[in-house]
């Protein structure tokens, strides 16, 4: 299949380009660099040995997404395009809906207009809120906590009326859990700006010696040993996942909702410990009140994705911190 991919440059972007291109499908990438490097592009070719087309656009831009679509015909789009940090969602809401909704928004217009009807959306377990109980199946209420999470809901609300609209829109809304980890050759990974407000590129960056010591955001949370728990799923398995959302799509399932997921739930200390053991460096850490906003635990089941997509994660803790490692032994200073 030919498959645009929006925000392919990214974090998450560039690993589902890899996998895409192996597994034999073609691609072109559509991003605006606002939060990537393109040198991640060329990575993703020197990894793959393959070409594709690069659109440096912004998805705010009508008309360069109508030139995007005009140029070529694809029969899917995997939109991963959209700001992330939690944050600063809440500093600058209008700047996260207007690029998150609106963007999406656009996207989905230029795809109607191009009769292309094949989606998969990069939604986020954020919109679980406060989970009632665990593991979270996708049946669970939904309701976001921040402008962040609110826009993940609000474009899963929109692609939801859409197809009621028109059933022949194939659209496949894929609820992340925390993505770490990187490419096996070191060679792409995730290179945030400033300093990370995510646990697992705090960490690299503390036992790289980038930054002193780690925050640990509350050890007096209801759990195993006090700190915040997670469901960690490596890059790579995630990416995999969008091949076999790809894949339900062409068989014409309408609209479905999946977790990607691997199950289980790890603790920041344990998290702390597996990096220390993939990096051989001591990680320190001081701790810290909770963060606002932060919730105890936070893990998936996988049954739905597992039994409808065949989706099931390979890799362990120990891959995702020896990977992040090398990624970041490799680019100390991430793409730059
Ligand atoms: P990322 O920031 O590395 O990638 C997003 C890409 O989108 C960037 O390359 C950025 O330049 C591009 N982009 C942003 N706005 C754009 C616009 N208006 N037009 C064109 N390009 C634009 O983030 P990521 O971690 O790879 O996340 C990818 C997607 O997955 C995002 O939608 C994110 O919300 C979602 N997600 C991420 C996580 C996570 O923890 N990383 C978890 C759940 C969901
Ligand atoms: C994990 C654990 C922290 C940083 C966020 C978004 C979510 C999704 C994934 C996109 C928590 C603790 C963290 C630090 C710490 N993104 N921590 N020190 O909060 O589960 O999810 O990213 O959709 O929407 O909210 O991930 O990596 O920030 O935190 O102790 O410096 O690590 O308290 O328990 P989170 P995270």
């Amino acid at each position: 299949m030919k498959v645009l991919v929006t925000g392919g440059a990214g974090y998450i972007g560039s690993h589902t380009c890899v996998r895409l291109i192996e597994n034999g499908h073609e691609i072109a990438v559509l991003d605006n660099l606002s939060n990537s490097n393109e040198k991640a592009l060329q990575r993703v070719k020197s990894i793959t040995g393959a070409d594709f087309k690069f659109y440096k656009a912004d998805l705010l831009d009508k008309e360069a997404l109508n030139s995007v679509f005009s140029n070529e015909r694809y029969d899917a789009v995997i939109h991963f395009a959209g700001l992330k940090a939690v944050g600063e969602s809440v500093e600058i809401p209008l700047k996260y809906y207007a690029n998150n909704v609106s963007g999406t928004i656009n996207l989905c217009e230029a795809m109607k207009n191009n009769n292309v009807k094949k989606l998969v959306f990069s939604s986020s377990a954020t919109v679980y809120g406060n989970p009632k109980s665990l593991p979270i199946t996708e049946d669970f209420p939904v309701g976001a906590t921040n402008p962040y999470g609110q826009t993940k809901l609000m474009i899963e609300y929109i692609l939801k009326d859409l197809y009621l609209s028109d059933n022949s829109w194939d659209i496949a809304l894929l609820r992340y859990f925390n993505p770490i980890g990187a490419h096996p050759s070191g060679l792409i990974g995730e290179d945030p700006r400033g300093i990370p407000n995510n646990l697992l590129p705090y960490i690299s960056q503390v036992a790289v010696g980038r930054l002193p010591y780690l925050n640990v955001y509350g050890n007096d949370y209801d759990t195993p040993d006090g700190s915040g728990v997670r469901d960690y799923i490596h890059v790579i398995d995630l990416a995999d996942g969008h091949i076999k959302a790809i894949d339900k799509l062409n068989a014409n399932p309408g609209l479905v909702t999946y977790n990607l997921g691997t199950g289980n739930g790890f603790s920041v200390f344990e998290m702390i410990r597996a990096y220390e053991k993939a990096s051989k460096r001591k990680i320190e850490y001081k701790i810290m009140p909770r963060r606002q906003g932060d919730i105890a635990a936070c893990y998936a089941n996988t049954d739905k994705a597992k039994n409808e997509l065949g989706f099931q994660t390979l890799y362990g803790i120990d891959d995702m911190c020896e990977s992040s490692w090398k990624w970041q032994e490799m680019n100390p200073n991430g793409y730059k």
